[in-house]
């Protein structure tokens, strides 16, 4: 069999590794001064807004909910076409989280829709944004200006993506972002979140370490349970080290979007994503597809496992967050939010990491072009008149 195409695959170089060496031996190993000279870049990066980082996109959601005192009696609105970690941190605060539909095609958060659901008890909108299809930031943020509302960005899967020229994390509210092996740039394990000020990134530090506060006297206070979310220094120099080659695994994984965009070509036909104008700063973290089940023999099960046995991995993104056991605690069901029961469906994440070639994406297109062909059924209407 030929080599297999990972679902992921971060390129840790041998510089990094070296470098990462040195702190192991330098006797500092957690947070420390390699903390300080990411989150210095990472600010640099954002538009010289001040960054802190921690150890997840999921912790630097649940600081900025936090941040924003979001708790018990407070509703978020979120999108439903996005990942469990979103509502698990809206509930993890005793909030609710109000999921909205998203774009049928760009997947992201339904503005209009947001706009419909805000009520007395809502203090943030919380979008995910979508790789090769950012959410509108100036009309996102008209509404919560007009609105009153905090706005916490989930950029997890965007890092390096440009709207109107300015990379996401330089304007708007609070953005976080992951770095985790599977996104743009890696800290192994990680995540970063953009605040607005000095007197938030001073409650981001506290928030991260235990919410322990130092007194004047030397001793120390907790006011708020906060959670144990420091990046140590060793992700910490491996994701400076990241970051310094974002733009070269950024052009990477653009050609090979671009490719999937030249080459794809399946009968039935399958969904593909909206293709950006050239130049406009989308990036692409996940290639994801929908397939036209309904003109297959096959379920979306059987379509991964004959990608997979041609060595090619798959995921999905994202099941229908309201339709998971705890969304429909809050009282949801299908038939709710038809743009994403569709997509959770019928999606298939194909692989696209910086670590693949153009060969490896023609592969992938041959893969499905020939499952597919397999697959094919007449349309219900065609079959009906034979
Ligand atoms: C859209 C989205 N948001 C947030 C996260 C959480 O990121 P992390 O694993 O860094 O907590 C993920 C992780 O895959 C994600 O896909």
């Amino acid at each position: 069999m030929k080599k297999p195409i990972k679902f992921a695959s971060p390129l840790i170089d041998e510089a990094t590794i070296a470098a990462a060496a040195d702190v192991l031996r330098s006797g500092h190993i957690t947070s420390g001064v390699w903390v300080e000279r990411f989150e210095a870049a990472l600010s640099e990066f954002c538009g010289a807004r001040p960054v802190r980082v921690v150890t997840s996109a999921t912790a630097a959601m649940e600081i900025a909910l936090q941040l924003c005192g979001i708790g018990r009696g407070d509703e978020v609105i979120t999108c439903a076409q996005s990942f469990f970690a979103v509502p698990n941190m809206i509930v993890k605060q005793g909030a609710t989280p109000v999921f909205v539909d998203c774009d049928p095609l760009t997947r992201n958060i339904d503005l209009a829709a947001v706009a419909a659901r805000i009520g007395p008890r809502t203090r943030a909108i919380m979008p995910t944004h979508w790789p090769g299809s950012l959410v509108d930031l100036d009309a996102l943020y008209a509404l919560a200006r007009d609105r009153k509302l905090r706005v916490i960005e989930d950029a997890a899967l965007v890092m390096g993506s440009t709207f109107n020229g300015r990379p996401v994390g330089a304007i708007g509210d609070l953005v976080s972002f992951s770095f985790h092996p599977n996104k743009n740039m890696t800290s192994i394990e990680g995540g970063a979140l953009v605040i607005n000020d000095a007197d938030e990134a001073k409650r981001v530090e506290v928030l991260r370490f235990h919410g322990i506060e130092r007194l004047a006297d030397g001793t120390r206070d907790v006011g708020f349970p906060g959670g144990k979310f420091n990046l140590p220094d060793v992700n910490a120099r491996i994701g400076l080290a990241q970051l310094e080659r974002l733009p070269g695994f950024l052009s990477q994984r653009r050609a090979l979007a671009e490719r999937y965009f030249a080459r794809f070509a399946t009968d039935p036909a399958c969904v593909l994503p909206p293709r950006p104008a050239a130049g406009d700063g989308q990036t692409w973290n996940m290639f994801c597809i929908l397939l036209p089940l309904e003109r297959m023999s096959m379920s979306r099960k059987a379509f991964r496992d004959a990608l997979a046995a041609r060595g090619i991995a798959t995921g999905v993104s994202y099941e229908a967050l309201h339709l998971c056991t705890l969304g429909r605690r809050f009282g949801y069901h299908r038939g709710d939010l038809p743009n994403t029961e569709r997509i959770a469906d019928s999606t298939v994440t194909l692989p696209l990491h910086a670590g693949m070639t153009l060969d490896d994406v023609d592969r992938v297109c041959a893969a499905c072009e020939e499952i597919l062909a397999e697959a094919r059924m007449e349309p219900a209407s065609a079959r009906a008149t034979q």
